[in-house]
């Protein structure tokens, strides 16, 4: 592995900067194995409360024009569950950040002491899940919320906590600021955007739930604005997500900003060999350019 692509993301060492995004192979030790030997950076797992819950009926996910629409509803096995997988992901050799959500800050306190008392490296608090009533985006839309979330975690727990937000707020430059006030080590930007699909022949919305997140390459853009916006107001790490699935995709989060950069979709469209054409393509891009390491390029585009 070359050393231009080591980063460091609020004391977590990374031997490259591409890390698997929450919600996709992130459900057992197994599969976030497969996602490490294809050569991710650094792991986040599926979204994990207190209490195990099914999710909502299917259909959950749809393919729509340029990406994925999903509403699955936050299924997972709770957070005592999932030890035994944390505890085998231990021995992943990278980095492995836990994704949880709880439904008042108090369980977030809760749900974050389980996960680094089974091993966990750093917590992603999902306050931007877009619709599961009374947790996700009803409390990243606050930046009050947000705070006192984001406050009880830093005193329950002594891991880094990276901060997901969503982007359907008016401005989200101040949540980012009140999270990290507040105690946030970096922000990961951004979760999915709100969106809807309708079938014309049964004339019904297509998700069993109607409303569901958007990703994959048509908030890619939404996503950088996000990204360069965030950057110049606050002073923690920003990792960029959203529509992330070649080199050049990942560098242009680098230039607005980004630190580090997560994969999900493209997971589903290009398979595992994603994480290796995209650290490959930075190295290269590196190279040429004579860069000798990616935080060289971080914000490159966003100095005036
Ligand atoms: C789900 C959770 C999310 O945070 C998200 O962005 C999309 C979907 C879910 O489990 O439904």
């Amino acid at each position: 592995m070359s050393s231009r692509l080591a980063v460091e993301i609020a004391g977590l060492k990374l031997g490259n900067p591409v890390m698997l995004a929450s919600g996709i192979l992130g459900s057992s030790g197994m599969t976030l194995k497969r996602v490490v030997d294809a050569g991710a950076g650094a792991v986040v797992t599926k979204s994990l409360g207190l209490e195990p819950r099914e999710g909502y009926p299917n259909p959950t996910l749809v393919q729509v024009e340029c990406g994925l629409l999903n509403a699955m509803g936050l299924p997972n096995p709770g957070v005592h569950c999932f030890g035994e997988e944390i505890m085998e992901a231990k021995e992943l050799g990278v980095p492995m950040i836990v994704s949880i959500y709880g439904f008042s800050s108090g369980e977030f306190a809760d749900v974050a002491e389980i996960a680094v008392d089974a091993g966990a490296n750093a917590l992603e608090l999902n306050v931007s899940c877009p619709h599961v009533e009374k947790t996700g985006a009803e409390v990243g839309q606050s930046k009050e919320l947000v705070a006192e979330v984001v406050n009880k975690v830093k005193n329950s727990v002594n891991k880094p906590i990276f901060v997901k937000l969503t982007p359907n707020v008016a401005d989200i430059v101040e949540v980012a600021e009140a999270a990290v006030e507040a105690g946030a080590d970096a922000i990961t930007a951004i979760n999915t955007v709100r969106a809807m699909t309708i079938d014309v022949e049964t004339k019904t919305p297509i998700l069993a739930n109607k409303i569901g997140g958007l990703s994959g390459p048509a908030i890619k853009p939404i996503a950088v604005r996000c990204v360069y916006e965030i950057r110049r107001s606050v002073d923690v790490p920003v990792i960029g997500c959203g529509g992330i699935s070649t080199w050049r995709d990942a560098v242009e989060f680098m230039l607005a900003g980004a630190s580090a950069v997560q994969i999900g979709t493209a997971i589903a469209f290009s398979g595992l060999g994603v994480f290796k054409s995209v650290t490959e393509g930075i190295d290269a891009y590196l190279k040429e350019k004579g860069f000798r390491s990616v935080g060289e390029i971080v914000g490159l585009s966003n100095r005036d």
